[in-house]
Parts: structure tokens; C-alpha cells; sequence
């Protein structure tokens, strides 16, 4: 069952265009964003909405553990078309199709792509006379690069309007839809990137899928940390469920524990001075390179680039801030809080601006209540691995129907 969607009203006033035009024409949707964020939900409405409108839907989706097998996509995809399909095709192409797709013995000869892409474009190009064609993949980023090949080739040698609808996450490689980029006429690939979620559907989010919401502010705290990203979202509030209470104001969400957990192996593969350098940039929240500079016996570019090859923090212009929020909780939630008060006494050290500098310099003193005194032990970048203090808790949120 396609599960209800909520919000998303352009994405799927765009998917309707789509629709329109692949009757006429080559068009196209890429839905890309991180994990979580929604784009297969959106696919799997579109790939629903093409069938109610009597497309013919060729559909596949690749996992990551089959981004290595040999046109494990193209045989998922052909598997929708009709029984006898491959039956109009030229003999060779047939054969060398039905050897990729392992519906033929090999017979000790490797299958030829050229002929396999041949006959995948003439089989779509019938398909497509047909009845109106969407050919739809989620999670491009996983596509075998031996399907990938042939469908670019097909869909580009088509000949005959039809439908392309496919999701990838942000920051993947983009080979199969620059292809089409390339070829295709202007405009016809339509780029959606799929943003955060907006408020009020992740009340209802909460309402559907658990059964209750939050407060206003407590809603507003969630989307700040999720980034508005549906699953993170969700997990955050069936934390907040398991935890019985909400932190006080100004103290953090809890993490669930296995996303904590993603997001803990994923900072613990850095480089030491990088994962101090992130403790400044996580007090920061948003901090600039002279600011680290100054605050830093080391270079700060040098120290995050390995953070920034692997995707935690974007340091390209003078600014350094995580590219999402869960990174920056994760390292909090991870950092000591003798570690925290180094990091906002030498952000304090750094800062120019007198406010920030006023700031930093309050939370950088002892006794501040969600701290505890620092031990011995813990001078910087030997601290303990979490933070032991907890602040009182409030009672449970209030519960909207
Ligand atoms: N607009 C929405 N309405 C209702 N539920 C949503 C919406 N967007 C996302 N969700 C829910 O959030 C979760 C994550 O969504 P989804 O699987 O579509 O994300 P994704 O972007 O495809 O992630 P990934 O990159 O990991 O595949 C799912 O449980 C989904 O049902
Ligand atoms: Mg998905």
C-alpha cells in the first residue's frame, strides 16, 4: 500500500506535469536529498498516480548490496513488461537480451552490450507505442553500471514520449542522468531537490504514524534537529516517547540510540584534532575559519578536511557549519563537559564579536547548570566519552489528537 502522503504539494502538482507531458514527449523528474527526507515516498505516489492514469510502469528499485551485479536493474525493471514482449525482437538482440536478463543459457558466449542495448530501446520503444510508458527507479545511486549504461543508451535512442521518474540521494555520483542531461532537450529533466518537511506535516506525521504530537515549540525543536527530514524526525519523537519526559528548555533532544549510534561510528572514524576541530564548530553551531583560526593551535582547514571529504561539515566559503544537525548534536552528545568548556573558552579567545565573545566566555564557566565540575581527568581531548549530567526533566509533552 502507497502510505499517505503529507506536505508536498509542488513535488506532486510536479509529478502530475510529468504525467501530462511524457504523452507527448521525453520527460523527466529527479528527485534527490539525503536519507530520510522523502523521495521514495514521493516515487512510489507517482509511480501509483502513473498506473491510475493507465501508464504502462517499468519500476525497479536497487539496493546497494546489488550496485555490483551485472543488470540485476534492467532485469527487474523488464520483469513488469508483458510476457511475449521479447518475442518481437530481431534474433540476436533477443538472445543477447535474454542471456543479460539470465532468461538464456550463456552457452560459454558473454552477452553483447551493444546488442543488449538495442534490443532494450526497441522493446521499451514498443512498449511505449503502446500505451504511455514511465520507466521509474528509486535510489539511482545504486544502479548496476552495466544497466546504467544500456538504459542511457535506450532511453536516449527511444524514439517515442515516455516517462523517467527517479529519486537519488544527494552528494551521489550522477553518471546515468547527466547522460540524459546531455541528450535530452532543454528543460525536459526537471531537478527537484526534496526539502525539509514543513511543520505542520510533521504534526501530522507524528499523528499518523504514533499517534500523538508534540507542543508548538517542542515541534519547532524537532525540526530544527531533524532538518525537517521525515525519518530522523520520527525516531527523535519515539525517542521522546521512550524517554517518558522533554529536556529542559535549552537542553538537547536525546538521540535515539541507533541513530546516536550511525552518527557516533561515523564521527569516530576521523582523525583526532578533527573531532576536537567539530567540538568547536558543534558550540559554535556556526562559526567562520578565522574565528578557528584564532581559537586553534592548528590549521582549522587542515584539521576538518577530512570532515568535509566525508560529508560532516561544509568548509568551502568562510564559513563552517555541519551539513545537518544531527551531526553537530552527535558530537555534543559525544564531547565531555570539560571538553565543551575548553571548546567555548577558546571560542570566547577567538571571537571578535563582543557578543559572541560574551557568550561563549558564560558558557565556558563552571557551574552552569546542565554542567557538571570538571574532573581531573578530563582536560582537552581526554574526556569522557559522554556526558553525564542530565538536567532535571520536565513531565511529558502535552499530547495533541
Ligand atoms: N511527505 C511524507 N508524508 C508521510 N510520510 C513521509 C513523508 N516523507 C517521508 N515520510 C516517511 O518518512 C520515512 C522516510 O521516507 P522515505 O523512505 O521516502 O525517505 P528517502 O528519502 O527515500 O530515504 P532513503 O534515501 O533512505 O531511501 C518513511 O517512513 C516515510 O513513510
Ligand atoms: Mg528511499
Amino acid at each position: 500500500m502507497v502510505p499517505a502522503i503529507l506536505g508536498r504539494e509542488s513535488e506532486l502538482a510536479a509529478m502530475d506535469r510529468l504525467l501530462e507531458a511524457a504523452r507527448r514527449r521525453p520527460a523527466g523528474i529527479l528527485l534527490t536529498g539525503e536519507p530520510g527526507m522523502g523521495k521514495t515516498t514521493l516515487w512510489s505516489a507517482g509511480v501509483a498516480a502513473a498506473q491510475e492514469a493507465g501508464f504502462g510502469v517499468l519500476r525497479a528499485q536497487p539496493a546497494a548490496e546489488e550496485a555490483g551485479w551485472g543488470f540485476a536493474t534492467l532485469a527487474e525493471l523488464l520483469d513488469a513488461a508483458p510476457a511475449g514482449a521479447l518475442g518481437g525482437l530481431p534474433g540476436p538482440q533477443r538472445l543477447a537480451l535474454e542471456i543479460a536478463l539470465l532468461r538464456a543459457d550463456p552457452a560459454g558466449v558473454a552477452p553483447d552490450q551493444r546488442a543488449i542495448a538495442l534490443a532494450t530501446a526497441s522493446l521499451l520503444r514498443a512498449l511505449a507505442q503502446e500505451r504511455p510508458l514511465l520507466v521509474a527507479v528509486d535510489d539511482l545511486q545504486w544502479l548496476d553500471p552495466a544497466t546504467a549504461s544500456v538504459l542511457a543508451f535506450a532511453l536516449r535512442r527511444l524514439g517515442a514520449p515516455f516517462g523517467l521518474l527517479a529519486t537519488q540521494r544527494s552528494g551521489a555520483q550522477q553518471a546515468l542522468t547527466l547522460g540524459l542531461e546531455k541528450s535530452w532537450p532543454e528543460g525536459s529533466l526537471e531537478r527537484l531537490t526534496v526539502g525539509p518537511l514543513t511543520l505542520g506535516a510533521l504534526h501530522r506525521l507524528f499523528v499518523e504514524r504514533l499517534g500523538f504530537s508534540f507542543q508548538h515549540l517542542t515541534l519547532v525543536r524537532i525540526r530544527e534537529l531533524s532538518g525537517g527530514n521525515a525519518f530522523y524526525a520520527l525516531e527523535i519523537a519515539r525517542e521522546l516517547r521512550r524517554a517518558g519526559s522533554l529536556p529542559a528548555t535549552g537542553d538537547p533532544l536525546p538521540l535515539p540510540e541507533t541513530l546516536g549510534e550511525l552518527l557516533r561510528v561515523r564521527l569516530e572514524r576521523l582523525p583526532a584534532a578533527t573531532r576536537q576541530t567539530l567540538i568547536l564548530v558543534a558550540a559554535a553551531g556556526v562559526t567562520t575559519k578565522a574565528t578557528l583560526a584564532a581559537a586553534l593551535a592548528v590549521d582549522p582547514v587542515v584539521a576538518l578536511d577530512p570532515a568535509s571529504r566525508a560529508g560532516i561539515v561544509d568548509a568551502t566559503g568562510g564559513l563552517v557549519r555541519f551539513r545537518h544537525p544531527l551531526l553537530a548534536s552527535a558530537v555534543l552528545a559525544d564531547a565531555g563537559e570539560a571538553e565543551l568548556r575548553e571548546a567555548h573558552r577558546r571560542l570566547a579567545d577567538g571571537s571578535t564579536n563582543p557578543e559572541a565573545r560574551a557568550r561563549h566566555l558564560g558558557l565556558a564557566a563552571p557551574g552552569r547548570r546542565w554542567m557538571q565540575p570538571a574532573s581531573p581527568r578530563t582536560g582537552w581531548g581526554s574526556g569522557p566519552r559522554r556526558s553525564s549530567a542530565r538536567a532535571p526533566c520536565r513531565t511529558w509533552p502535552t499530547i495533541r489528537s
